[in-house]
């Protein structure tokens, strides 16, 4: 007997990372290469309090099936954060931002679609888009976030800030536009806030720039911001979405904030949008467990977030200030460089001219630290000296340990080494 794949079952491949991470989970390895949140933040007492009231309240109704929008309060709790005006009936509950990845693929990605990302991206969302089959293109990025030039040049627009021509024939896109005929792209990912890999963030300058941009290109945008809250010194400028409500969809997520196993999320999107999405989630797995969002709703109540919230805020910035001490000290000598995030949870960083991350892994390994090459970032063109560090998951003493021995693999390998 064969079973015949699909063909979008051929574009699924194993994360790389998670491939790694097994290797890395082995005891004694000291892993920078984790995405997960530190568990010391789980409010672990909160929740057994509100799931206890949630079953003791309203036991029946939490255990039931129910709409597919979400639970009203929750979508009603989650317009209120929001900082700009949000309608909760444009509000979508979904299962992990993840989920939100996978509905916008499936709604607006046809075989051959051109789909902008950012250099590098987030990895789970190239997975989510891949089995739609799109042509997926990278745009030039710096530490600002992306390239307008490069964007620019992608639309077939060379011209400088703000010269960009109207395109009335686009602004179709802000209705629903159901004549795919054109290679214009479907929509560029976006990740503004402390993005996942680089833990680089959008200066005001470029988001208004990039707003004003899309605009008048009628470029949808889909803005993906689980870092957002999780800023150090300073809270990061509003959202692109704020700016442009009716062009971007914006995925949101309990993941970060409160624990990532409750594979809490939501999608705002306008109102074109919505009901695709919604027999999109519909069809996915009908709703997003309702305790999970009863117990969440009861938790955020009373603003727990306001006091919860600025306690990640501080463990992860010491987290950060004592990767960037043990990187000063122990990098010495050495052309690597790395970047200075204001929040969220990596740190990306760039090895001597000649090295390659991926052939350096098994070496780190062997001295027992882990991280993730940054190539596994990038939907073209991959920087094979690039590599992501996670700077929350591992206590202060192993970040010394474990940034010795990497500067220590390092420095074994670097024929530019002093
Ligand atoms: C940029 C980005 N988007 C989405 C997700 C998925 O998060 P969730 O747990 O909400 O599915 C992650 C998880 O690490 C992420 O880094």
């Amino acid at each position: 007997m064969y079973w015949t794949l699909a063909h979008r079952a051929q574009k699924m491949n194993p994360s790389v990372i998670r491939e790694i991470l097994k290797v890395t989970e082995r005891p004694g390895i000291i892993s920078f290469a984790g995405g997960l949140p530190s568990p010391k933040t789980f409010p672990v007492e909160v929740f057994a309090q509100a799931c206890a009231k949630v079953l003791r309240d309203d036991g029946r109704s939490a255990l039931q099936y129910a709409a597919s929008e979400g639970l009203p309060a929750l979508r009603e709790q989650v317009a209120a954060m929001l900082p700009w005006p949000v309608d909760p009936a444009q509000v979508l509950i979904t299962t992990g931002s993840q989920q939100g990845l996978d509905l916008v693929g499936k709604v607006l990605i046809d075989p051959g679609s051109r789909v902008l990302v950012e250099t590098p991206t987030y990895l789970g969302a190239l997975q989510a888009f891949a089995p739609m089959e799109p042509v997926v293109e990278g745009i030039a990025s710096d530490e600002h976030g992306p390239d307008l030039h490069s964007l620019r040049h992608a639309l077939g627009v060379d011209a400088e800030p703000g010269d960009a021509p109207q395109a009335p024939e686009r602004r179709r896109l802000l209705q629903l536009d159901l004549d795919p005929a054109h290679d214009f792209p479907r929509f560029m990912y976006v990740l503004p806030n402390f993005q996942n890999p680089t833990g680089r963030s959008m200066s005001e300058q470029r988001r208004a720039a990039l707003v004003h941009d899309v605009q008048r290109l009628g470029l949808p945008l889909v803005e993906d911001n689980p870092y957002g809250d999780l800023w150090f010194d300073v809270p990061p400028p509003a959202p692109l979405t704020a700016r442009h409500p009716e062009g971007c969809v914006y995925l949101g997520s309990f993941s970060k904030v409160l624990a990532p196993g409750l594979r809490l999320g939501f999608v705002v999107a306008p109102p074109a949008l919505y009901p695709k999405l919604l027999q999109a989630k519909q069809a996915a797995d009908l709703h997003t467990p309702s305790f999970n969002q009863r117990v969440v709703s009861e938790v955020l109540k009373d603003d727990f977030l306001g006091r919860h919230v600025p306690t990640i805020r501080a463990l992860y910035k010491a987290q950060r200030d004592a990767m960037l001490d043990a990187l000063s000290q122990h990098m010495h000598g050495l052309d690597v460089h790395w970047n200075q995030p204001d929040g969220g949870m990596f740190l990306w960083a760039r090895l001597p001219p000649g090295l390659n991350a991926i052939e350096l892994l098994p070496h780190a390994v062997e001295k027992g630290v882990a991280f993730v090459p940054g190539a596994a970032f990038y939907a073209d063109h991959a920087d094979p000296r690039s590599l992501r560090l996670s700077f929350v998951t591992a206590t202060a003493e192993q970040i010394q340990t474990g940034i010795a021995a990497l500067a220590e693999v390092i420095r074994q390998h670097d024929g530019h080494s002093a």
